[in-house]
């Protein structure tokens, strides 16, 4: 049984709320994760670019009740990571590199907090890739849960691209970085996480995280970033892809994130406004990179080489 509804809400209601469908009101804040809006908006813009048949394997794999929309489970690998049941999947959302070293190297940090290898982000994505890649062994004798290996894929790619989850140690990705933003505290990894975003939303989209979307959507195909995109799903081999994303998020952590900022202090107009254009392309490029993670994973050609139909 899951820890997390403690008895006091009715089956069904856990049930939803495992499935991702409720938020609760009682949850803790959550740590080292995208906000519910950057996973979203990430997601959304993947399923705008999937091939035919990974659009029709998602809508497979995904549970009844969300009616196809692979946006609304985005979050769940962030709402079950305390459960005791997953709690082993804690250290998958983010990567602790040395400190000031600027650099990710696999083997070195690509590790839970015990030692045990893969156990993280890029690790992550790698191992759900590989699960969903027998997605076209048909349904029968499944050894994996592929429903929650496509949730997790999707979620883990969303956070390779936060810059803040493949920081320091010693500071766990700028958790322990206290600081104001605005006038209310924070630290520098939420700063990344949500504050850019909400703030972002509260000034120029009117809460409306479909505007914000629309925009992000029409800077890949029109706009600033046309014609960089067709370079962002460049990949040879799927289950090293990862490392490069991981590897850019820590070259940005350093030059954007980190620099210049003191604990202490209160970060508000100037870094917005600078950081803005960064968290806006990496939730775009997340976006496009889970696309072609999906459609090259479920491609026509996948499922002919194993299914006979
Ligand atoms: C891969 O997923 C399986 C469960 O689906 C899990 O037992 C294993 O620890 C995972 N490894 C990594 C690196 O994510
Ligand atoms: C797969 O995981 C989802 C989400 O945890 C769950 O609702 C579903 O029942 C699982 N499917 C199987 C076959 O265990
Ligand atoms: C889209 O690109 C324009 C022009 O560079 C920029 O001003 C705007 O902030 C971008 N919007 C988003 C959501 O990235």
């Amino acid at each position: 049984m899951a820890s997390g509804g403690k008895g006091l809400l009715a089956g069904s209601f856990l049930r939803a709320a495992a499935l991702g469908l409720v938020v609760l009101a009682s949850a803790a804040p959550v740590a080292r994760s995208w906000s519910k809006e950057g996973h979203m908006m990430t997601c959304q813009i993947a399923q705008g670019l999937l091939e035919p048949d990974a659009a029709h394997a998602v809508r497979n794999l995904l549970p009844e009740d969300v009616g196809g929309d692979l946006s609304a489970l985005c979050v769940w690998p962030d709402q079950v990571r305390h459960w005791y049941k997953y709690r082993w999947t804690g250290p998958l959302h983010f990567i602790d590199t040395p400190d000031k070293a600027c650099t990710f190297d696999y083997s070195r940090d690509c590790h839970g907090p015990d030692g045990a290898k893969d156990m993280c982000v890029a690790g992550a994505i790698a191992n759900f890739t590989s699960q969903l890649l027998h997605y076209k062994h048909g349904s029968a004798d499944r050894k994996y849960n592929l429903t929650e290996a496509l949730l997790f894929l999707s979620h883990f790619m969303g956070d390779v691209h936060q810059p803040m989850h493949v920081g320091f140690t010693s500071d766990q990705g700028g958790n322990s970085i206290d600081l104001r933003w605005f006038r209310h505290k924070s630290n520098l990894h939420h700063v990344w996480d949500r504050e850019i975003i909400q703030t972002a939303l509260a000034e120029f989209y009117d809460k409306d995280m479909g505007t914000f979307r629309k925009q992000l959507e029409h800077n890949l195909t029109k706009g600033t970033w046309s014609d960089d995109v067709s370079s962002w799903g460049d990949c040879e081999d799927l289950l090293s892809c990862p490392t490069k994303y991981a590897t850019e998020s820590i070259n940005l952590a350093c030059k954007w994130a980190y620099s210049g900022v003191h604990g202490g202090e209160t970060l508000s107009n100037d870094y917005f406004d600078s950081r803005l254009p960064i968290v806006s392309r990496r939730i775009a490029q997340g976006g496009v990179r889970l696309a072609m993670f999906l459609n090259r994973i479920f491609s026509q050609h996948n499922r002919d080489v194993a299914a006979p139909s």
